[in-house]
């Protein structure tokens, strides 16, 4: 797509499914990265990704193929791959032909995502998604989750966090809160002091943003309604993206909170994100902007974006 041709899909860990979208012994079919894909549950429930077709013959592992205990059949002949992608039966032959994989990714289950490890490199994960503690947590609420599919990179999507100027054009935020960055190789925190007026008084809050590549990053908001947002961001090819926002709540009287302060600021950054898309979705990439002394950190992000590129793409 020429709108974004100098940005190559990148690597990492990115999410593929909502965990509880795939249940044990479930296939489906995905499409992300500019690939077919298949996401299963074994029956011990560990999820695996594969790259849609076998290595025998071609099927589509999505279309037909059963989960068989710990293995995934292919539709087509039969052929079991354990979640590694290792072929471990064929249950007509004598003998498995040396090295015969289906394309089998690395994958991990963290905060209710599943996600895979993507490098069309082939390096092996060099980072970790950590488990957030509140996102298994019997006090806070069940995720509230919202989803889009834009068209637009990835890479003009988070940068929109560190695009201090557009808060006020696009959202008609008031005030700019200036915020602080620290980068630690491919993880990134952000921390934006808010202070909020209430009729009660003044209350000290912020946003506290931790990035874990480009696929996943949680933002903590603190002051008058503690929120935790999960948001996964994935490439479903190199001109679109799959997002998707869980929010938790902490529960009130064992209960998941309703209407009030926490559900308004949900509404409102559901409504951002509503008002940022046809920027994005219009917009072009331009590798060498004209930036002012009033922008956030932008040529800063873009710095530590790149080494999510892939080698192979120049
Ligand atoms: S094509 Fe998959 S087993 Fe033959
Ligand atoms: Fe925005």
């Amino acid at each position: 797509m020429e709108r974004c041709e100098t940005l190559p899909i990148p690597r990492g860990w990115f999410a593929v499914a909502h965990s509880d979208e795939i249940s044990v012994g479930e296939v489906q079919k995905v499409h992300y990265f500019g690939e077919d894909l298949v996401v299963f549950r074994t029956e011990s429930g560990e999820a695996g990704v594969f790259e849609a077709f076998c290595p025998h013959l071609g099927a589509h592992l999505g279309v037909g193929g059963k989960v068989d205990g710990e293995t995934l059949r292919c539709p087509f002949h039969g052929w079991g791959f354990a979640t590694s992608g290792e072929c471990v039966d064929i249950p007509y032959a004598k003998r498995i032909p040396p090295g015969v994989r289906a394309g089998g990714l690395q994958a991990l289950e963290r905060n209710g995502f599943i996600f895979v490890w993507w490098d069309p490199d082939g390096s092996e994960a060099w980072y970790d998604v950590p488990e957030v503690p509140e996102a298994l947590s019997d006090d806070w609420s069940s995720p509230d989750r919202y989803e889009w599919k834009v068209s637009a990179h990835s890479q003009e999507l988070a940068e929109n966090g560190v695009d201090q100027a557009h808060f006020q054009f696009v959202h008609g935020t008031l005030a700019v809160p200036a915020s602080e960055s620290t980068e630690e190789g491919p993880t990134r925190r952000t921390f934006a002091p808010i202070e909020m007026k209430t009729p009660r008084g003044d209350v000290n809050g912020g946003i506290e943003t931790h990035m874990y590549g480009m696929g996943f990053a949680t933002v903590r908001f603190t002051g008058i309604a503690e929120t935790l947002e999960f948001t996964s961001t994935t490439p479903i090819d190199d001109g679109r993206a799959h997002v998707r926002y869980n929010f938790i709540q902490p529960k009130v009287d064992g209960k998941d909170p309703e209407g009030g302060v926490a559900a308004a600021l949900i509404r409102d950054i559901v409504k951002q994100m509503n008002e940022d898309v046809p920027i994005w979705e219009n917009k072009k990439y331009l590798p060498r902007p004209t930036l002012c002394d009033g922008d956030g950190p932008i040529a800063d992000f873009r710095r530590w974006c790149e080494q999510f590129y892939p080698d192979s793409a120049g």
